[in-house]
C-alpha cells in the first residue's frame, strides 16, 4: 500500500535557521505555508520524489510545540504516499490491526487527504499515509 516517502517532518523552532540550515545543504526552498489548524508554518524542501518539510510552531498551542517540549527539535514524522488512496489505506491497515490515530483522511498541507497512524502501531514512529 505504500508506493515511496512523500515527506519527513521535521519540528524545528526557529523556521529561518532550519531554512539556512537546509539551503546550505543545497536543497531549494520551494515555499512556506502556514496551516491554521495546526498553528504550524511549514517550509517545504523537494528531495528526489520526497520532500523536508519544516514544522514551525506559530503559538504555543501547536501541536509540534508540545512535541518540541516533550522531545526536543527533530524528527516529528515520516509520510507515505500510498497506492489508491488514504480512505482504502486506512481500512487496511485497520484491517491489519494497525492503530489509527485519524478513523478518515483529513486535509493537510495543500489540501492533500492525510491520516496518521498511531505511534504505538508503528514502532513509535508518527507515521503519515498521504494522496499525491
Ligand atoms: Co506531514
Amino acid at each position: 500500500m505504500l508506493k515511496h516517502i512523500s515527506h519527513i517532518g521535521i519540528a524545528v523552532k526557529d523556521l529561518e535557521a532550519g531554512i539556512a540550515f537546509y539551503e546550505k545543504l543545497g536543497l531549494k526552498l520551494e515555499g512556506i505555508e502556514e496551516v491554521p489548524s495546526q498553528k504550524v508554518k511549514i517550509a517545504f524542501f523537494p528531495c528526489g520524489e520526497t520532500r523536508i518539510e519544516l514544522l514551525c510552531p506559530t503559538s504555543e498551542e501547536s501541536p509540534i510545540a508540545k512535541f518540541i517540549e516533550n522531545k526536543g527539535a527533530g524528527v516529528h514524522h515520516v509520510a507515505f504516499a500510498v497506492e489508491d488512496g488514504v480512505a482504502n489505506a486506512l481500512a487496511e491497515a485497520e484491517s491489519k490491526e494497525i492503530r489509527l490515530i485519524d478513523k478518515a483522511p483529513r486535509k493537510g498541507a495543500e489540501g492533500l487527504n492525510i491520516a496518521f497512524l498511531h505511534p504505538k502501531s508503528t514502532l513509535g514512529v508518527l507515521t503519515e499515509l498521504c494522496e499525491h
